[in-house]
């Protein structure tokens, strides 16, 4: 199928093709949510040899995830020039020509990599609907692979994977402490050294009628932490309270949401936060999105030290029949993490 971008390129796109079109009727159409800000964690603090500054942090995080489920990590440490440069080769994959990109063209969510456009879903009359996007993913860990071109790929993705999955570590510990249980509880628990680690880059074109069309529907990720770059073109926003919020990022910063893994794991204390991409008639907008999970194989469970003062709230799944599961779920079915639930 033809890219989004390829889509726009070839003609004068005035109005949104209705293939594309997910709000039929324009009264119920898409609006923005107002902007909110984030809180904000500063990483560098987590290795504070200071041990109040520490406990501060951690505090910070664990509220961070059980209030919002989605903050901004600052001082992480990752090179400016990294994240550049990973945005340019994203851009000049999605550049290429079509029949490049297609090689990898595949609805298997577990071949190694991926590229889609116009992912689908099923609206309540089980129409078909496209996402205003194109796509591309695999997995970086525990097996590393990558796409052959752009050259570049294979070391930026190697470097930018190295140092997520350093950052997710330090943050998953944090977390551990957060709940009260061991640093490395949740790193023995859900087997990190083997963890599941993805690179997905999302592209979404400028669209015509952007408050009639959807970059991605409202969703939770699965695994435990996400994380999300984008090229400084907002459309990113999340479910809290009820409501939905656009959010911006601080320069440099680096979003990190909570994801379903994450909720199980603390048996209900830190849930998944809702989140979907809305797009603009303006501008491209590129992010790059990091999910970090157990093992392929963690059978994943509540945490057995917080069962000490809750019964389980969710029943056991293996993480990668969850992503399995997952994604051939429909939009209007009940979400997998709710059929988990025991209660
Ligand atoms: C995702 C996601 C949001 C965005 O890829 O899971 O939620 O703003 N992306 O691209
Ligand atoms: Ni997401």
């Amino acid at each position: 199928m033809a890219s989004v971008k390829a889509l726009v390129q070839s003609q004068d796109l005035k109005s949104l093709p209705s293939d594309y079109a997910h709000f039929k009727d324009s009264q119920k159409s898409i609006v923005a949510g107002p902007e909110v800000s984030l809180p904000v964690i500063d990483f560098s603090l987590l290795s504070s040899t200071n041990p109040d500054e520490r406990a501060k942090v951690i505090e910070d995080l664990g509220k961070a995830c059980e209030e919002w489920g989605f903050f901004m990590v600052v001082n992480h440490g990752i090179p400016e020039n990294l994240i550049n440069s990973l945005f340019n080769v994203c851009n000049e994959f999605f550049d290429m020509p079509e029949e490049e990109k297609l090689k990898f063209e595949t609805t298997n969510p577990l071949y190694p990599v991926m590229v889609r456009s116009g992912s689908t879903i099923h609206d309540k009359s089980n129409q078909t609907v496209l996402f205003w996007r194109d796509y591309l993913r695999f997995f970086v860990h525990p097996e590393f692979y990558y796409p052959d071109k752009p050259q570049d790929f294979r070391d930026l993705i190697s470097e930018y994977s190295q140092r997520t999955r350093d950052l997710a570590w330090k943050l998953l510990q944090g977390i551990s402490q957060s709940l009260g249980m061991e640093e490395d509880y949740i790193q023995k628990a859900m087997d990190l050294d083997h963890s599941t680690q993805i690179f997905a880059a999302n592209y979404y074109p400028p669209c015509p009628q952007p408050e009639l069309a959807i970059g991605i529907p409202p969703h939770t990720d699965h695994g435990l932490l996400t994380f999300l770059l984008q090229n400084g073109v907002g459309g990113l926003e999340i479910q809290h309270e009820g409501q939905w919020f656009h959010v911006n990022a601080l320069p440099n910063s680096i979003f990190v949401n909570t994801a379903d893994q994450l909720e199980v794991l603390s048996n209900g204390k830190y849930k998944s936060v809702w989140h979907r991409a809305v797009v603009n008639n303006e501008k491209t907008r590129i992010t790059l999105v990091v999910p970090n999970g157990p093992s392929p194989d963690t059978i994943v469970t509540p945490a057995a030290p917080l069962l000490r003062e809750a019964p389980a709230a969710y029943g056991p799944m293996k993480y990668m029949e969850y992503v399995n599961v997952q994604r051939v779920t429909r939009l209007h079915e009940k979400p997998l993490l709710d059929r988990l639930k025991l209660h």
